[in-house]
């Protein structure tokens, strides 16, 4: 099975592992897609290198990094100085750039056609660029860049060869033109809607609560659904991850409730890669209750994890944990922390699916050997115990990868760093 995920801080909320599941579906394709968490793009780049992942998104704030990360450039990517596409080719990333398409593909499909046409940019970030970009290739007629900060809207004006103009003189700008696109962030709302003409056409990249659309809808402008931006620059990151793009209709904006959604927290993932002392730190952090599955069973049969093994058999084991895991009270909803055969059971992740967000800790194998060498892991108290680990974990991956929310690397930061970043991230998420 291929890994591919997307890249960013913060990342919980991105719907690209939805877009990239469905067209694995429509083509029953053996992959599946991770969001990685870290707060550092090299961080994120070793975690997905320590996962053996062949491509990923990159999304804000390391879009920039990425094409100075990044081993080879594509021409637009080198264009741009912006990368969202990485993959990875003979143990080398290589950048790309799928923004561009996916705006031209976005506003030709929503009827606007750049070509002879006025059109305004608002920002001056990676997003800007590529809009900018790919209306040059639309042989839009005039280009007009307006970004809060002066400077930069001149620089990216410049080296597009266009012109910027003062953040006051953006309702003078939107009087005269076809098109506008927003290239801000959530939240950001400078637009007054008595600004924008009714011939206006509006497309909004940020799609999380656009406040620009409705209010744009209401003064009677045509507008573009941001998601569709989306839909189209995954449909050309999966044509350059594949060769050829997923069948027509694959990928569409129709999402499940965000992860954030869910009441509980799971972490998940292999013996050894802390998920007992993490789910301690992250509860402690969220003022939530903290289950430990392993824990619990010894605490509800009075034995060890070993002597149940030892004496009634796995089998038994599993009955055991799967009873306490359907039974765990979730009306305060808890942090809960995994034994690492958990997900063998399909109830057991149907269950975490629908009621948690699913953390998949990651540790490297040879990270997990050096923590598990204290013989109460029955599964591992052999003589030989990597080939044993690396065949259970190998197994056990793709069972991991389909429940995941987030992955989060658990072996190269401490428990307190990696608590901090999983309750920002969560703290975020559900604050969208
Ligand atoms: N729909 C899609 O597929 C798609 C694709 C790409 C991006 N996006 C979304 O587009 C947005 C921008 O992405 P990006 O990568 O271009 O981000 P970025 O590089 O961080 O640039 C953000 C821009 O927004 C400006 N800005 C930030 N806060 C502002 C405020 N309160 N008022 C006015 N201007 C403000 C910044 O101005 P300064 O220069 O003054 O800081 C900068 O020009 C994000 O929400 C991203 O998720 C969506």
């Amino acid at each position: 099975m291929q890994l591919y995920g997307v890249i960013g801080h913060p990342i919980l909320h991105s719907r690209s592992p939805d877009l990239f599941r469905q067209a694995f579906a429509a083509e029953n394709r053996p992959a599946d897609y991770l969001r990685l968490a870290a707060r550092r793009f090299d961080r994120a780049i070793d975690l997905a290198q320590s996962l053996g992942l062949a491509g990923l998104n990159v999304t804000s704030p390391f879009k920039k990094d990425a094409a100075g990360g990044a081993d080879s450039l594509a021409e637009t990517a080198a264009r741009l100085g912006v990368v969202n596409v990485l993959i990875r080719q003979n143990e080398k990333w290589r950048g790309d750039n799928s923004d561009v398409c996916g705006v031209l593909a976005t506003l030709r499909e929503g009827g606007f056609e750049p070509q002879g046409k006025r059109c305004v940019i608002l920002g001056a970030g990676g997003a800007a660029r590529a809009a900018l970009l790919a209306l040059r290739l639309g042989r839009a007629s005039r280009l007009t860049v307006i970004n809060r900060t002066w400077t930069k809207a001149q620089a990216v004006a410049g080296e597009f060869a266009t012109e910027a103009r003062a953040f006051s003189q953006l309702p003078a700008a939107l009087a005269a033109a076809d098109l506008l696109i927003s290239c801000l962030p959530p939240g950001a709302d400078p637009v007054v809607a008595e600004w924008l003409p009714a011939g206006l056409t509006v497309l909004e990249a940020n799609y999380h609560q656009p406040l620009l659309s409705p209010k744009a809808r209401a003064r009677g402008c045509r507008t573009i659904d941001g998601r569709r931006w989306l839909v189209h620059q995954a449909r050309d990151a999966y044509r350059l991850f594949f060769g050829a793009p997923p069948p027509e209709g694959a990928m569409t904006a129709d999402w499940p409730p965000p992860p954030a959604a869910k009441p509980a927290i799971a972490l998940i993932g292999f013996m050894g890669t802390g998920k007992s002392s993490l789910g301690r730190a992250l509860a402690q952090r969220l003022s939530a209750p903290c289950f430990d599955l392993d824990e619990s069973i010894g605490q509800h049969t009075g034995r060890a994890i070993a002597q149940i093994f030892a004496e009634q058999g796995e089998a038994e084991f599993r009955r055991i944990e799967k009873d306490i895991l359907h039974g765990l009270p979730l009306a305060e909803p808890p942090v809960i922390a995994c034994g690492g055969g958990v997900l063998l059971d399909e109830a057991n992740r149907r269950f975490l699916q629908q009621h948690a967000v699913c953390v998949w800790c990651w540790s490297a194998l040879p990270a997990i050997l050096a923590r598990t060498t204290d013989q109460t892991r029955p599964l591992l108290a052999v003589a030989d115990r990597e080939p044993v680990a690396r065949r259970l974990l190998a197994e056990r991956i793709p069972l991991y990868a389909a429940v995941a929310d987030l992955v989060l690397d658990t072996e190269k930061q401490s428990i307190e760093t990696a608590a901090d970043l999983l309750a920002d991230e969560i703290r975020s998420a559900r604050n969208r």
